[in-house]
């Protein structure tokens, strides 16, 4: 079948099929990738099914006011076998929130999104969306929801307009307003000079901002985003922080899973630290901090000038060792003066002594005595 043709037909089948819900077994589908269109392994829809999590319905999900939670999750565990990717997970996000879930790899990150997006079935616990419950057989309560999953789910001997023009499709698109939200899409991703190339001539951080937008041409209420930035470049990292960031001032509420705490840092209201399938810790970065038994870090370097230093610092506070360098955690109210003025009357450079502020890697370190890359 030639790609106009087959891209006709999509586009028929859409229509056809936006009258009524895709079968329940596409929802069952992992967050995996969208694999090219030739490829074989169900058809098409099953495929376009990994991202769009639900098909259009003309009437909206039905809100239950803005005092509710956007996203509820209550003693949700899900298995895979012998293995708990998530254990007695509990959560709620209020409307508006920017949240961030940061956790290692194998965390259970994916999971949750995909239970969120309908794409699995919790072993036990609930989930709820606007305060009414999420199951894997009522695609209908998802048309507010949008899915960048981690792996990038587009078709690649498409152009980005064709990508586009099936996924806004999906969600009963059409016409002047279908036009005008790609070209709306292009523009905020600054891909609308490449929108007739195909996906496949993309760089890596092309692709990843085109999977963004894809998720967002429906205008949903809640965008799950699985480590939308992983492996870009800075340019398009950048504009994908700038795009998530304009619509959450717009009201737009946003769960994003990552790896790095600066992305957390950055872009998140509230965070949750996510580990083997549990909320370590949950709240905005000076809450989570609090959690730290040190308020601030001084860091120095091993050397003979500086051993007595460490020898004393030893006694008055917490002090470890890593790849050369000291780091002095003192205990609450310790007066950082009288530590300069120690170092001062040892002959030590204050340029020697580096002193921040703890960060989120610490907290989990401190909580799970592993590093989040580990
Ligand atoms: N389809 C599956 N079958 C079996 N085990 C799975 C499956 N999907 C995930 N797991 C396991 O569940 C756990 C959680 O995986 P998940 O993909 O949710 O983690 P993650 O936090 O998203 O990790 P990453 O940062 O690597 O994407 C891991 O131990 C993983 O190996
Ligand atoms: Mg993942």
């Amino acid at each position: 079948m030639g790609r106009k043709c087959l891209l006709r037909s999509l586009l028929k089948f859409s229509r056809a099929e936006s009258r009524r819900q895709l079968p329940r077994k596409v929802f069952r589908l992992c967050h995996g990738s969208v694999p090219a269109l030739g490829r074989r392994r169900g058809g098409p829809w099953d495929r376009l099914a990994t991202r769009t999590v639900s098909l259009p319905v003309r009437r909206r999900f039905g809100w239950r006011g803005p005092s509710r939670s956007m996203l509820q999750v209550e003693n949700v565990t899900k298995r895979y076998g012998s293995l708990t990717a998530l254990d007695a997970l509990s959560l709620r996000i209020a409307p508006g929130e920017f949240f961030g879930l940061l956790g290692p790899n194998g965390a259970g990150k994916s999971t949750l999104m995909s239970l969120v997006a309908g794409l699995r079935a919790p072993d036990a616990g609930t989930l709820k969306l606007g305060g009414r419950p999420l199951a894997v057989d009522q695609p209908a309560t998802r048309t507010d929801l949008g899915l960048v999953p981690q792996s990038i789910a587009l078709y690649e001997d498409l152009s980005a307009e064709q990508n586009l023009r099936i996924f806004g499709a999906l969600y009963g698109l059409k016409g002047a307003e279908l036009k005008s939200r790609i070209d709306e899409a292009l523009e905020a991703v600054q891909l609308a000079d490449r929108r007739r190339d195909q996906v496949k001539h993309f760089s890596g951080g092309m692709q990843r901002r085109l999977n963004l937008v894809a998720a967002l041409l429906h205008r949903p209420r809640l965008l799950l985003c699985d480590e939308p930035t992983v492996g870009v470049d800075p340019q398009s990292r950048h504009a994908i922080f700038e795009l998530l960031e304009a619509r959450a001032r717009a009201g737009l509420t946003i769960v994003y899973s990552t790896h790095y705490m600066e992305e957390a840092v950055r872009l998140c209201s509230r965070i949750g630290i996510i580990d083997r399938g549990r909320i370590l810790a949950l709240g905005t970065l000076d809450e989570l901090l609090t959690r730290l038994p040190f308020a601030e870090e001084i860091s120095f370097a091993e050397s003979a000038a500086t051993a007595p230093l460490a020898g004393a610092l030893a006694a008055e506070g917490t002090l470890v060792t890593a790849a050369g360098q000291y780091r002095f955690r003192p205990p609450p109210g310790y007066a950082l003066s009288g530590f300069y003025r120690r170092t001062e009357s040892l002959g030590l450079p204050p340029r020697w002594f580096t002193s921040a502020r703890p960060t989120l890697e610490a907290l989990f370190l401190h909580l799970t005595g592993r590093t989040l890359r580990e």
